[in-house]
């Protein structure tokens, strides 16, 4: 089954841990959280204060998505404010070898992430010793854009990639996923769903995830 994972940049702040809550209820399977720091992305979102607020109220793991430059330096204060998976951008990573082993060693799901324009043959070498590969479908930064056509592509080819090599590699989808392609993007090769828009634009969470069980013919 595809795992949903909610982001909650676009829940309502004021009332987070009530959104978080609904969401746990509605059958979430992730809650996922975007890191921005105003460098690597032109916008500035959330801290490990707020992982560690989100931890108390939710028994959902917490994939946490690093928009970071020098993601490195803060691994440890995300992991100890309750991360489960701690995805980084390869753009962002000098040494991403050396990051993703320092993921691994704190015991959480290490993922790396690729911008549109960043091509698969960058994780080539790594895809192997990571849990995930997330890959974008709109330029990072902000929720509510559309999805990048040849991103279908991508994901059908960083499926053979990640088959050819034996590697165990889940494949994430971040950006511009809807009710209405989510069923192309899981065909193509998406293990999990990110929805911040799609799912927090909603009145109804539950009736969302029960349309969207429907359109992926797993209810
Ligand atoms: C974008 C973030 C996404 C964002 C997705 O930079 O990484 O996780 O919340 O939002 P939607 O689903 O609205 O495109
Ligand atoms: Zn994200």
């Amino acid at each position: 089954m595809t795992l949903i994972a909610p982001s909650i940049l676009s829940a309502d702040f004021g009332r987070l841990a009530e959104e978080v809550k609904l969401a746990e209820q509605a059958g979430a399977d992730l809650i996922h959280i975007d890191v921005m720091d105003g460098s690597f992305v032109p916008n500035i979102t959330i801290g490990p204060l707020i992982v560690e607020a989100v931890k108390k109220v939710t028994d959902l793991s917490l994939d946490v998505h690093l928009m970071i430059a020098n993601p490195e330096k803060y691994i440890d204060a995300f992991v100890k404010a309750g991360a489960d998976i701690v995805t980084v951008h390869v753009e962002a990573s000098q040494h991403l070898h050396r990051t993703v082993w320092q993921i691994k060693e704190y015991g959480v799901k290490s993922g790396v992430s690729l911008n549109p324009a960043t091509p698969l043959c960058s994780v080539e070498e790594i895809i192997k010793d990571v849990d995930l590969i997330l890959i974008m479908s709109v330029n990072p930064g902000f929720g509510g854009q559309k999805f990048i056509p040849f991103s279908i592509d991508k994901l059908s080819r960083a499926k053979k990639m990640i088959l050819s090599c034996g590697s165990s590699a889940v494949i994430e989808v971040d950006g511009g996923v809807k009710l209405e392609n989510a069923k192309e993007i899981v065909n193509a090769g998406a293990d999990i769903l990110v929805m911040g828009s799609a799912f927090f634009d909603q009145k109804d969470y539950k009736i969302f995830m029960k349309k969207l069980r429907e359109q992926l013919d797993e209810n």
